[in-house]
């Protein structure tokens, strides 16, 4: 097999300065945990960017962690503060997710942002092409590098094999349209020999937009372009589902198990677990919980909400203002229904250890998973995949690209808080038949399409493009 280099703005590990020293640890994401199948150390190359600013790093200490890293086959990108503020945090999170995510009244469009971004992308072609070799296969991931393909392919030529998957949603083009710099974005992804998205809709959300914007369209997802053929496709993401299937058998999630159950006592458990970011659908979550308390006192002190809000982009004002607005509705809601013995929502706002996740999907009588967009949502795979005895019910957003392939959820608009608050009171009142015939089904096909047939039949299909080019090249 080729060697693979992936290409990711995250390394799958982060550094944190703290007073003792450097820390290295795992990276928010599916992404990390996705690839670590068909990653090897030994050969394969993990190019992105540590997550801390270059001036917060000591030129010793930046020299010691390149060592470390490049150990394990990765390959920093070290960014300066400016750059993480106007490529990471500025066109990357309040340009491009916000659009992707159908919020174009959160976009910004400022040229400076978008220099830095084309800058930055410009420092990861650099790198990929200092630790490319001939024959690789090179990988690059989401939209934080949507330049990259079409930088790395003017650098390396025809022959380079370059794949690209986006992990967030492509727009519709009458959102994506309003984007100064549209046709640069489109013309960057066209550098790939196979461009892939979560579900069909993006992929022809893309293929529209390179038709409107550039003129060329596809023959069944084949676009020729500048004397190449680019593939376009859908490969949905999936989880590892082992892990979380056996989770609870490990010893630390016993653990875990037992001070869950302590800690909650008799009532049933309602598990919301996301990024605290506003395309969660947090806010209208809570509505439907508050709204399913009133409409239906007898779950009152036998329901209890256990919302993980883990921390993200906090410097970018469309989030601090969500935490605020979730903050004062989580405190309206327990003061209005809590009792000296009961709090209608328990509130974390921090990341979960594997082994405490693990335990409260295990819990877990029913999750509520409502994004108002989702490219695909890997939370909801993960909760049903812990149900080992078939038993937990999945409420589900249709607008998470998940939705395509878990059909036997309660499926829900996550914008009708009353169709929300109704789908809780079936999921607490379904039969335990009715909840193992629908989770033996998603689990099924959530095994078949797990992760690795995902970065498989991603490679795969980029090998099937690759002939296709060499047989182009050869007419
Ligand atoms: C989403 C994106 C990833 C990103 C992750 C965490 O899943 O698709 O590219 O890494 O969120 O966000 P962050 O901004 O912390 O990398």
């Amino acid at each position: 097999m080729a060697r693979l280099v992936v290409v990711a703005n995250r390394l799958p590990v982060s550094v944190i300065k703290r007073k003792d020293g450097l820390r290295v640890s795992s990276s928010p994401g599916g992404l990390a945990s996705g690839l670590s199948a068909c990653f090897r150390p030994e050969s394969d190359r993990w190019v992105g960017w540590p997550g801390i600013a270059a001036e917060r790093l000591s030129m010793a200490e930046r020299e010691s962690l390149e060592g470390r890293l490049r150990r394990r086959g990765h390959c920093p990108v070290f960014l300066s503060q400016e750059e993480v503020e106007r490529y990471y945090l500025g066109f990357s999170n309040r340009t491009l997710w916000p659009l992707a995510h159908y919020f174009p009244q959160y976009a910004v469009y400022d040229r400076s942002l978008w220099e830095a971004y084309r800058r930055v992308n410009q420092r990861f072609a650099e790198t990929v092409v200092e630790v490319v070799e001939p024959g690789d296969t090179i990988w690059v991931h989401d939209y934080q590098l949507m330049l990259l393909p079409g930088m790395l392919r003017q650098r390396l030529g025809t022959d380079a094999t370059i794949g690209f998957f986006l992990h967030i949603p492509f727009p519709s083009f009458e959102v994506f349209r309003t984007l100064p710099w549209r046709r640069e974005m489109v013309e960057g992804l066209m550098g790939a020999d196979l461009v892939g998205f979560h579900t069909y809709d993006d992929a022809l959300h893309f293929l529209e937009s390179v038709r409107r914007l550039t003129g060329a369209s596809d023959n069944v997802g084949r676009i020729t372009w500048e004397g190449r053929v680019v593939t376009v496709d859908a490969f949905p993401m999936g989880i590892d589902v082992d892990r979380y299937a056996g989770a609870s058998q490990l010893p630390e999630v016993e653990e875990q198990l037992r001070r869950v159950r302590q800690q909650l006592g008799a009532t049933r458990v309602v598990l919301s677990v996301d990024r605290l970011d506003y395309s969660k659908g947090i806010p209208q979550r809570l509505e439907a919980f508050e709204l399913f308390l009133e409409r239906h006192p007898q779950y009152r002190e036998r329901v209890t909400m256990v919302m993980v809000a883990v921390p993200s982009r906090t410097e970018v004002p469309a989030y601090q203002a969500l935490k605020r607005e979730v903050d004062e509705r989580i405190s309206r809601i327990n003061g209005r229904y809590g009792t000296l013995g009961w709090m209608p929502i328990r509130y974390l706002y921090r990341s979960l250890p594997f082994a405490a996740l693990a335990a409260l999907y295990h819990v877990a009588d029913v999750a509520l998973v409502t994004p108002l967009r989702d490219g695909m949502n890997l939370v909801c795979k993960e909760f049903v995949a812990s149900k080992r005895d078939g038993r937990g019910v999945l409420i589900l957003s249709e607008m998470a690209g998940a939705a395509k392939q878990l059909p036997e959820a309660l499926l829900v608009n996550p914008h009708n808080v009353e169709q929300m608050a109704a789908a809780l009171d079936e999921a607490l009142s379904m039969s335990e038949d009715d909840q193992r015939a629908r989770n033996r089904l998603m689990q099924q096909r959530l095994r078949q399409y797990d992760v690795d047939w995902w970065a498989t039949t991603f490679l795969r299909r980029l090998e099937e493009a690759r002939g296709v080019q060499r047989a182009l090249a050869q007419k």
